[in-house]
């Protein structure tokens, strides 16, 4: 893991990466598009809203192309608990780079920013049937805590 982490090259977020970032988006959510964007004018403005709800929005690359993102919130507070939590708004990688340590890279990533800043806890919101995304979190110490319609709110102390 070590020898693949040195060859990862990330960049934070430039406007200039936007229109991959919505690909990557459209590509990692294809077999659950009902937890993705519906056009590509609301991942626009989806894109936009992560922008300005971020203390981290970091992208690796590939050949200097976007292939994963990850948008992490230090400052957010939950709407059900009152509490200040690092909170992960979105974790996405391009399936064909899914299974490569891309994931587990930018999640540790995510969580060291949040120990950084002296939260205590993570959360996130995962659709209900993305299992994949649901085993992948859990094997990171998140446990579903609450369901809101068809999401499941995921925490884990830190
Ligand atoms: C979920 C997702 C982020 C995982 O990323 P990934 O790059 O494929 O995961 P990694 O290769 O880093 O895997 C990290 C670890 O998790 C494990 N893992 C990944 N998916 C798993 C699964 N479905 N079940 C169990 N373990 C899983 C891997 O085996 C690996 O473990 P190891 O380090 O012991 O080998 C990726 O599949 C994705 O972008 N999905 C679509 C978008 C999405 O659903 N995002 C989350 C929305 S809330």
């Amino acid at each position: 893991m070590i020898a693949i982490e040195n060859k990862i090259k990330t960049d934070s977020y430039k406007d200039k990466y936007r229109e991959d970032l919505i690909d990557i988006i459209f590509d990692a959510y294809s077999e659950h598009p009902e937890y993705g964007e519906s056009s590509r004018k609301n991942a626009k403005r989806y894109i936009n809203w992560l922008k300005n709800h971020s203390t981290m929005f970091d992208i690796v690359l590939d050949n200097n192309k976007p292939v994963a993102f990850v948008v992490a919130d230090g400052n957010w507070v939950s709407s059900f608990s009152g509490e200040k939590v690092g909170e992960i708004h979105e974790l996405a990688i391009k399936k064909s780079h899914w299974g490569k340590g891309l994931g587990k890279f930018l999640m540790d990533k995510a969580l060291n920013h949040f120990k950084n800043l002296k939260l205590k806890k993570a959360g996130l919101w995962v659709g209900e049937k993305n299992k994949r995304a649901i085993e992948f979190y859990k094997k990171y110490g998140f446990k579903p805590v609450r369901k809101y319609n068809q999401w499941v709110r995921m925490e884990r102390n830190l």
